[in-house]
């Protein structure tokens, strides 16, 4: 078996202890690359762990279309969440529809309304929530930990990929033909909204095309972070 097979092997594992153990379990879906991979995985072998995306209706043409195809490819339901209307509507009267360029507090409310509280809605009457976060993708990810307790959320957290190389999920899109954002192809190796996410130069931090006017180690949206910044 290769080292990417037996990787393999520990993800389906997790799911499926994930499963026995929690029952209601869901993976929030960025269709990012690694969040690709295991869309794949759980489709195929464990497609009662529920899956939803958090539309924050910034996001850009390459990702929708990576929905629609997921969509058509996948017999898994994709869920997707979007931004209270009213709490868009106040947020945009205050700031400005582009205010998160201002400052953190702005950029974090932003997330807030945009991320937090869809994301909130998503996990309840979960008991376990997966993710596709790698430890190698920022500084903010070293001390992450496959599974463990999410006190700010409430609920249990998994993060399968925690320990894979980037190399190792392309491996992975490439051998299995997974569909991903063409975004990829052209310099992005991490996507989030349209205004907040730029390519990168080769070789460049892979996550420096995120929130590139903010510094390296702040930038986190909220979802994981565990400081959320409400409007006030
Ligand atoms: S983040 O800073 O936007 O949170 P990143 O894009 O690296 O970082 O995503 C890390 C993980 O957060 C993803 O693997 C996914 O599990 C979750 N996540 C991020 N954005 C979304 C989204 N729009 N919908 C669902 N899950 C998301
Ligand atoms: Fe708003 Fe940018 Fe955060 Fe998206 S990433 S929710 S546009 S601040």
């Amino acid at each position: 078996m290769s080292d990417l097979q037996v990787k393999v092997e520990q993800v389906k594992a997790l799911l499926a202890s994930a499963v026995a153990e929690f029952g209601a379990v869901t993976f929030a879906n960025s269709l990012g690359a690694e969040d690709m991979v295991l869309t794949d995985l759980i489709a195929q072998f464990q497609p009662e762990i529920a899956m939803f995306s958090l539309d924050t209706g910034r996001l850009p043409q390459e990702t929708y279309d990576l929905m629609q195809a997921v969509r058509e490819r996948y017999a898994v339901p994709l869920t997707v969440y979007f931004p209270e209307s009213a709490s868009v509507e106040t947020l945009v009267a205050k700031n400005g529809v582009n205010g998160f360029y201002d400052s953190v507090e702005k950029r974090k409310a932003c997330c807030f309304v945009r991320k937090v509280e869809p994301l909130k809605r998503a996990l309840t009457g979960k008991r376990a929530w997966i993710t596709g976060m790698r430890r190698d993708q920022a500084v903010t990810r070293g001390t992450l930990e496959v599974s463990s307790y999410d006190a700010d959320q409430g609920l249990h957290k998994l993060n399968p990929l925690l320990d894979w190389t980037n190399a190792e999920v392309w491996e992975y899109i490439k051998q299995h033909d997974v569909p991903y954002n063409k975004l990829h192809d052209r310099f992005y190796p991490s996507i989030g909204c349209a205004p907040c996410t730029r390519n990168v130069t080769p070789g460049e931090d892979i996550r420096s095309g995120r929130w590139w006017w903010e510094s390296a180690d702040g930038k986190e949206c909220g979802l994981h972070a565990g400081k959320i910044s409400k409007l006030s």
